[in-house]
């Protein structure tokens, strides 16, 4: 049986935990392919802990970045994703893939 110690060293994969460094190493299925479409919505993800927004530029390259715009913290989930990025909605700062 597993102490309470070991239970959460085992099961937290938040970033910077043992866990989280593992899973941080491989690949993750998040979303099928169809869910993003060129210049489309940007879809919201979850994974190990982190809100991220994944989306597929013009040249159907995709991209997942921080949900969360560096600038100022508006979601980029309402970002607007055209010619080739994603567009914040607040200040207008532009994010590749
Ligand atoms: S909050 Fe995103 S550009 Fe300012």
């Amino acid at each position: 049986m597993l102490t309470p110690e070991d239970n959460q060293l085992l099961t937290q994969t938040d970033a910077g935990t043992p866990m989280g460094d593992v899973f941080r190493r491989y690949w993750i299925p998040a979303l099928q392919t169809e869910e993003l479409i060129s210049d489309g919505k940007p879809q919201r993800v979850k994974l190990l802990g982190e809100d991220l927004v994944a989306f597929r530029d013009t040249e159907g390259k995709v991209g997942l970045v921080d949900e969360r715009c560096p600038h100022r913290g508006t979601s980029l989930y309402y970002g607007i994703n055209d010619d080739c990025g994603l567009r914040c909605m607040y200040h207008g700062w532009k994010f590749n893939t």
